[in-house]
């Protein structure tokens, strides 16, 4: 006989603590980027939770991590939930973990009860989500809804490692979970996520219904100028592109976002080369990351980049080359799948509203082959990418019981 599921919220925040001491950082946070040995680590150990439990792990040629459980139908594709559990270089420990592990919480209570489901229900962890070691991020649920993979076996990383090999020693770090085609059909997707951003937490209101995310768009830019020595070059003989590079930058600042309060435009990454203290540059790159939630302003503000780029750099004699790694237009859920989360919130009687994602997630590229939807909770003062990322437990376990009220609506539909 079958017992109504249950979200066991000691067992949850016990593994949220346990998969934080992955990469952990002396400031709290985790250093848990795509590929690395922490990642390995992470993917082993919840690979390894899920056998215990006698569930099937399978993983793909692009290391996104699935285990399974089985339905009562099974010509029925199964029902994706998860997140990712890759961090940022100084990350918290809730951005992709805990909708990763409120996901594996779903599981198992669906399994401490005993309680069937028509379709499988699958937990997923996507490879390479955040892109800050190698570049683009959502990798994984990119190559799973299409993206030829083979592109990026080539990119180096950050730290000058190159993406194939890392990725294959990530592979072959976890000889238990058995490679599948990259990509297979699914019926649904939703992730829990934090909300990375402060309204939930000012509004007092425990859950986001999510019903899009806004485009993002990622420059890399050079500006050339010729490398000279940093005690004889006169003012009248230099070609700075630091100078270039600065003034485009602030000129870049001062405008896009002072004018317009939904663009968000972000320089978080910059290099000088040689990157000598008495050498004036021979170049300067730098990265832009520009959102929108309307697709035709992400087009105005990258023109408006290149035109800024290339009038600093021809004030200081240099040149300035753009180049696009990444356009990932926003989307709009399935209004079925929000729906869905919309009634099992009221069932729960949790106060919410409906809003839009500034971060990018995997669940825009499932949305592109499944109805998908989001699940936010509120993180402290709205800090990401931070290692002071906090999530109040209390949110972290109502976030785990609507994810479970969700799947099971969506797994087994009326
Ligand atoms: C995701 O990590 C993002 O940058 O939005
Ligand atoms: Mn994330
Ligand atoms: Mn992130």
């Amino acid at each position: 006989m079958s017992l109504t599921p249950r979200i066991d919220g000691d067992r949850l925040l016990g593994r949220l603590d346990a998969f934080a001491g992955i990469g952990a950082t002396p400031a709290g946070g985790v250093n848990r980027q795509a590929f690395s040995v922490e990642d390995r680590r992470a993917r082993r150990l919840l690979a390894e939770l899920a056998l215990e439990r006698g569930f099937t792990v399978f993983q793909d040629g692009i290391a996104n991590l699935f285990i399974r459980r089985e339905g009562t139908d099974a010509t029925l594709p199964p029902l994706l939930i998860g997140s990712h559990l890759d961090s940022q270089p100084t990350g918290g420990r809730f951005d992709g973990a805990l909708g990763t592990l409120c996901a594996f919480e779903v599981l198992e209570a669906l399994e401490d009860a005993q309680a069937e489901t028509r379709m499988p229900v699958e937990v997923v962890a996507w490879a390479n989500e955040e892109g800050s070691r190698f570049a683009p991020g959502v990798m994984g649920s990119m190559a799973f809804t299409g993206a030829d993979a083979a592109t990026w076996k080539s990119v180096v990383g950050a730290d000058g490692a190159l993406l194939a090999a890392e990725l294959d020693a990530t592979i072959t770090a976890l000889p238990e979970a058995a490679l599948r085609p990259t990509g297979i059909p699914i019926s649904g997707y939703i992730e829990l996520h934090i909300e990375q951003g402060p309204s939930l937490e000012k509004e007092q209101l425990p859950i986001g219904v999510v019903t899009a995310v806004q485009g993002t768009r990622w420059l890399e830019v050079t500006t050339q100028g010729t490398a000279g020595h940093a005690g004889t070059t006169d003012l009248a003989y230099r070609r700075d592109p630091m100078v270039a590079a600065i003034a485009a930058i602030h000129r870049l600042q001062t405008t896009i976002m002072p004018l317009d309060s939904s663009a968000r435009l972000t320089v978080g990454r910059i290099a000088a080369r040689p990157g000598s203290i008495n050498a004036i540059p021979q170049s300067v790159a730098f990265t832009v990351d520009i959102r929108h939630p309307l697709a035709e302003q992400l087009d105005v503000i990258e023109t408006e980049v290149r035109q800024v780029c290339a009038a600093e750099a021809e004030a200081q004699h240099c040149t300035a080359m753009i180049k696009r790694s990444f356009d990932m237009p926003g989307a709009a859920f399935s209004p079925d799948m929000v729906n869905l989360v919309e009634e099992a919130v009221n069932s729960l009687g949790l106060p919410h509203k409906q809003m839009i994602s500034g971060a990018f997630h995997d669940a825009l590229f499932l949305a592109r082959v499944a109805p998908a939807a989001m699940i936010f909770v509120p993180c402290r003062d709205g800090l990401s990418h931070n290692e002071a990322e906090y999530v109040e437990p209390d949110d972290a376990v109502i976030g785990a019981c609507v994810l479970l009220r969700t799947a099971i609506m969506a797994a087994s539909p009326r």
